[in-house]
Parts: structure tokens; sequence; C-alpha cells
């Protein structure tokens, strides 16, 4: 399989098919090299799913996409536009086109399911109250919670939680959501309730998603696209069928220690 098949294109160029191009991304802390020249290419519309073991660098590698952190090196583009160069004023309208649903689904506790998925429109739009009222009632509908927004998160399940965070993402209208390990800490049902959601979000919204897991079931259940992180390296990407594929033995080894028929 080759690594990265448009490596000779100008990612400096919009591409339909890539929404955002990586192209040897390095960066280090305290003297060590955790991302070492990543280079990976996310498809517009698609859900691109970024695996790996613990430690691996995937977090670190999602704050750089989000322009939440610097490289040392290296180049993010997005839409053709290298993120990477931006000051903070232009990075803010760059990440208006981003939703995020965080690991462990960071809701502020002393706040309502309502004011909880209502905080980004607060923030950063200049609708009417009356107007965001819609909007967040129409946005828990789509994520099947139409009756909660009175309750706080400590008395919702985890999956429901995760379902608030969610509605929180795309209440905004992205083009490209982030999940950084969305189904962490669930059982299986609320996992594939999870699943599930990200699958129909993003065919129905169009938006390209991009999401972090180390877990192989979940993946090849929802992913058109499939990366391999590995010690701060990509070492494997293609569709779901190549992955299963794979002749690279890290990539093998994970497959089976995960228990997923290969
Ligand atoms: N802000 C930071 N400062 C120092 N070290 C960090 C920071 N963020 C992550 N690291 C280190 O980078 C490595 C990769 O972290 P991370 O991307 O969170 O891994 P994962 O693949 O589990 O998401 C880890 O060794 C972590 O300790
Ligand atoms: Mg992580």
């Amino acid at each position: 399989m080759v690594l990265s098949r448009d490596r000779f294109d100008d990612p400096s160029e919009y591409s339909e098919k890539y929404q955002i191009r990586v192209r040897d991304l390095k960066k280090s802390f305290r003297g060590q090299m955790v991302l070492k020249g990543i280079n990976l290419d996310l498809e517009r519309g698609k859900i691109n799913i970024i695996i790996g073991g613990s430690g691996h660098g995937k977090s670190v590698t999602m704050k750089h996409l989000m322009g939440l952190m610097k490289p040392d090196e290296g180049h993010i583009f997005v839409d053709g536009v290298d993120i990477t160069a931006l000051s903070e004023y232009e990075l803010n309208s760059i990440r208006m086109k981003f939703g995020m649903v965080f690991q462990y689904a960071a809701l502020f506790d002393s706040m309502t399911v309502f004011e909880n998925v209502a905080f980004p429109l607060v923030e950063h739009s200049s609708l009417s109250k009356s107007e965001i009222a819609d909007k967040v009632y129409e946005t828990l509908k789509a994520v099947g919670l139409p009756d909660i927004g009175h309750k706080y998160p400590n008395e919702l399940s985890g999956g429901m939680r995760k379902r608030v965070g969610l509605a929180r993402a795309i209440i905004i209208n992205p083009e490209v959501i982030f999940y950084d390990e969305p189904t962490t800490g669930l059982d299986p049902v609320a996992t594939k309730h999870v699943d599930d959601m990200i699958a129909s979000i993003n065919s129905e919204l169009g938006v390209t998603s991009v999401v972090i897991s180390h877990d192989m079931a979940s993946t090849f259940r929802i992913a058109h696209r499939i990366a391999m992180l590995y010690q701060g390296r990509i070492i494997e990407v293609g569709t779901p069928e190549e992955f299963r594929n794979t002749t690279v033995p890290e990539a093998r080894e994970f497959l089976e220690v995960s228990g997923v028929s290969v």
C-alpha cells in the first residue's frame, strides 16, 4: 500500500478530495520527540479514523489539526490554507469550521444540558435568545435527546453525556468534527449507540469526521479510511478492507491483539 498516494500534489492547493493535509509534522516535549514526521491526508465528507495504542501521539496530532498546538516543524493545510502559519486571530475563523468532541465529554457540570449545548452559540454567534433556544432543541432532538434540556450532566448516563457533547459540537454547523476517543469508558451497547450517531451525523450533515480511537471493532464498524499512528509516525493508511489485509507488522499485531477477526 502506498502511504501517501498524493505526496507529490501541492498540498497548498485546494483539494476536493482531501480537506486536511498534514506534511512532515514534528513535535517534541522537553527533548522527547512525540511526532516524528506525520504525513496524512483526511478525506472530505468521510469518516477518517486514526488508531493507535496509548501514548503514541494521537491526541497531540489532533490538537495540531485543530490549531490548538503549534508544531516544531511541518505543515497542516485546511482547504489549502497552512494553519501552522496563522496568527491566533486568523485561527479563530478557521476554528469556526471545527466541532470538537473531547475525551470524557468535558461538559460544564454547573450548567444544565440546555446551557451546555447553547454555549458555543452564546459565545460565537449573534443569534437572539429565542433563535438559540430553537437551535438547541432542534440539535438535542437530532442526537436523540429531546427532553433533557433542564437536566444537569451528573444526572445523565455516560452515553447520554457523550451525545450532549456531540450536540454541543454540531450546533455551530461545523465542516469538520473531531472526536478524541468518543467511546472510551462506555459499555458495548452505549459504544454502538455513539458509533451509530457518528455515522449518521457524518452522512446527514455531510461533514468531514476525524476520530481518534484504540477500538478496532468500532473502527471497522464506521470508518471510511483508517490511519495507524505508531510511535509518532503514520505506519499504515487505507480503506477498512485494505487495512484488514495490511502486511505492516505493527498494524497486524494491533489487529490481532484487538481480537478483531482478520
Ligand atoms: N502538553 C504536553 N506536554 C508534555 N508532554 C506531552 C504533552 N502532551 C502529550 N505529551 C506526551 O506526548 C506523548 C503522546 O501523548 P498523546 O498524544 O496524548 O498520546 P495518545 O496517543 O494516547 O493520545 C505522551 O508521552 C505524552 O506524555
Ligand atoms: Mg489520547
